[in-house]
């Protein structure tokens, strides 16, 4: 199968994998969304499958949650855990600092309170996903229906005061119509292309009426794992300053990549 898989699937895989060696039997483990936390719920899938590893999954979105359940983890609510030992979860963008752009998904605001409510936080990301600044990626920010085009608007007039190269925003479309998340919201995605303050930005747009919640985690994330086509996996660890290398073989099981769809 490995002419299958392209060089940014076997990066996200190899972050994944790697990224699988924090969880241990026992942990409470937040499950990101997207197609790079997938791999990460496929491998501990198999961890649980054939290694008797036990642990109780709290995934971040509706998809999540069925992959998971789908694969033998155990799933409960953020709720019914509490709190967690670890979430692992993708980005769309991480700069020096492991400040991240997440959403691309939608399911940002599950992201990030499960995220919070995890004594650790580790992004999986391929190579590309590394930025000196954050802003490229259009910047997701959940909203609440009523009224969303008076957010809309209100948003864009408070970018003209923030330190951002791009003031225009789009609505989500799922085809015909509007995206709609997990809680039932709308996303902006707001096109900034340079965002010189994200800290500044991200309180900011939490204050306005309408705003549920953006897609900027800032000192959330404690260390990336960072997956490159040929096997090779980079870790940083923000609080330890550390930065390991390995190089993964990359051996492909039928049961691990069959019928990946996310
Ligand atoms: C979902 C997210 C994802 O983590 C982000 O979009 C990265 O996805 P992928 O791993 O598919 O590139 O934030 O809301």
């Amino acid at each position: 199968m490995s002419g299958e898989l392209s060089p940014i699937d076997k990066a996200k895989f190899v972050a994944a994998k790697r990224a699988s060696e924090y969880v241990e039997s026992g942990m409470r483990v937040g499950l990101g969304t997207g197609s790079t936390a997938a791999w990460l719920v496929r491998c501990l899938g198999e961890m649980v499958r054939d290694d008797g590893l036990k642990i109780t999954g709290v995934p971040t979105s509706t998809r999540t949650a069925a992959l998971a359940r789908d694969v033998g983890i155990k799933v409960a609510s953020l709720d019914e855990a509490k709190w967690l030992d670890v979430t692992i979860d993708g980005a769309d963008e991480f700069d020096g600092d492991l400040n991240l752009i997440k959403g691309g998904g939608g399911a940002l605001l599950q992201e990030k309170i499960v995220a919070t409510a995890s004594d650790r936080m580790v992004v999986i990301a391929d190579v590309g996903k590394e930025v000196e600044n954050l802003g490229n990626f259009p910047l997701p920010v959940e909203v609440i229906p009523f009224g969303w085009q008076t957010t809309q608007a209100l948003i864009e007039e408070t970018l003209v005061s923030m330190d951002v190269l791009g003031r225009s925003s789009s609505l989500r479309m799922n085809n015909d119509a509007p995206f709609v998340t997990d809680e039932g919201n709308h996303i902006l995605d707001l096109h900034l292309n340079r965002i010189g303050n994200a800290r500044q930005l991200a309180l900011v747009l939490n204050q306005m009426p309408g705003v549920v919640e953006n897609g900027l985690f800032i000192d959330i994330c404690d260390s990336v794992v960072i997956g490159y086509g040929d096997g090779r996996v980079e870790v940083r660890d923000i609080n330890a300053g550390t930065v390991e290398t390995d190089k993964l073989d990359f051996v492909e099981s039928d049961n691990l990549f069959a019928d990946l769809n996310d």
